[in-house]
């Protein structure tokens, strides 16, 4: 197909690139809001480019997953998710690092914000099972250290 051969090029200049987005591109603002309109495009554009690795759910399980020499990333991990920007998806899927082809040119900027609106979804909507996500991190919500009895104050260290 062309656009394995296509991607083949691009991403063997990408193998050698370091893939943490840079602090501009973390900051990077999302234009395009994750309207019901943006995700049903961002599903489209998913479901043509992505999902054959990264899977119907988002969960990395795509048909083609198991040929890779990486694993797609799990796009239903949303404590992973949480810590990253927009501006940094944005960025990975426009720069790609093999296996993962470079969209820079395949698709428009609109479409790439589209498409991380449509992947943000995959966490932010838990799929019945994974109530686990919202239960841990009330368990890690910072504990109120119980105040100093001592009237003279407790701070000796
Ligand atoms: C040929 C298979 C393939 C296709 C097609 C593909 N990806 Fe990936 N993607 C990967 C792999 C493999 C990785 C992990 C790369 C790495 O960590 O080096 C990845 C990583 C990512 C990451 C970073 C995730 C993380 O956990 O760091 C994002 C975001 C992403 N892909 C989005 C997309 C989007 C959006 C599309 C479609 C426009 C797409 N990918 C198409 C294979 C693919």
């Amino acid at each position: 197909m062309l656009v394995v051969l296509g991607a083949g090029l691009a991403t063997a200049i990408n193998t050698a690139k370091n893939w943490n987005a840079t602090a501009a591109a973390r900051r990077l603002k999302n234009p395009v809001p994750p309207t019901d309109d943006a995700i049903a495009a961002g599903r489209q554009v998913y479901g043509e480019h992505c999902r054959s690795c990264h899977g119907e759910k988002g969960d990395g399980r795509g048909q083609k997953a198991a040929e890779l020499s990486v694993a797609p990333g799990d796009f239903t991990d949303a404590p992973a998710m949480r810590r990253r920007t927009d501006g940094e998806l944005f960025w990975q899927i426009t720069r790609g690092r093999l296996p993962i082809p470079a969209f820079a040119d395949k698709l428009s900027d609109q479409e790439r914000w589209q498409v991380v609106d449509y992947i943000r979804a995959f966490a932010d909507k838990p799929s019945g099972t994974s109530s686990a996500a919202p239960l841990t991190s009330l368990l890690q919500a910072p504990r109120k250290l119980p105040s100093c009895p001592a009237p003279s104050g407790c701070h000796s260290f």
